[in-house]
């Protein structure tokens, strides 16, 4: 598998729509929003600067979309969390406030399910936040907001992620420190 920024296919590429033709490839059933993400907004969020979108492809096979993810820095107010875990994530434990790494999308394709486990992708995209923010930033904290459902609890929490709380928004934000 190859990981490919968005942004230097849209640089490699003279026809911005043969990037969104390609795009518009990855069908991912479970989750209509991470599916419509990558066919409708990524590309214009990588243009202003929103955030950064990876490609993860089969090189053994025509360059097929195998998942992808996208990252952006993103500030999350505190609900609901504990003195002790305020300092663990920013060194303060009054803080109100923390800024975090978010995975803000990450998808299989369904042509994968079998084949790439989500944990692969998920370990690319912490691979990347660690050799490309963490080493350059220093950022060490990552997140991910998720729907509030069975699976996608159970697959974070199996690797390794952490509930912090529930937002407003009624999504669950967990997190891990790299
Ligand atoms: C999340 C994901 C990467 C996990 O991959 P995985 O560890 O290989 O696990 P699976 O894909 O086999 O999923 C495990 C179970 O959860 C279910 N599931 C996964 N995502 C789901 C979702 N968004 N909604 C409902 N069910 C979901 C799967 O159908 C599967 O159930 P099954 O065994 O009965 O078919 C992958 O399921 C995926 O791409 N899901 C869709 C995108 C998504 O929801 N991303 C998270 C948003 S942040």
């Amino acid at each position: 598998m190859e990981v490919t920024s968005l942004s230097s296919l849209l640089e490699a590429t003279e026809e911005e729509g043969r990037v969104y033709k390609y795009l518009s490839s990855f069908v991912c059933s479970k989750n209509k929003d991470v599916e419509l993400f990558l066919h409708k907004k990524a590309i214009e969020n990588e243009k202003r600067n929103f955030s950064r979108t990876s490609i993860i492809m089969d090189e053994t096979n025509n360059h097929e979309i195998v998942g992808y993810f996208t990252l952006l820095i993103k500030n999350f107010d505190f609900t609901n969390v504990s003195g002790g875990l305020r300092q663990k994530l920013t060194g303060n434990k009054r803080a109100t406030a923390f800024i975090t790494i978010l995975i803000g999308q990450l998808g299989r394709s369904d042509s994968y399910k079998g084949k790439v486990s989500g944990k692969q992708i998920l370990d690319l995209a912490l691979e990347h936040c660690k050799n490309h923010i963490k080493a350059y930033a220093a950022l060490k904290v990552v997140c991910v907001e998720f729907e509030d459902i069975a699976p996608l609890h159970k697959f974070y929490e199996e690797n390794e992620f952490k509930t912090l709380q529930k937002n407003e928004n009624g999504l669950i934000i967990s997190y891990t420190i790299i």
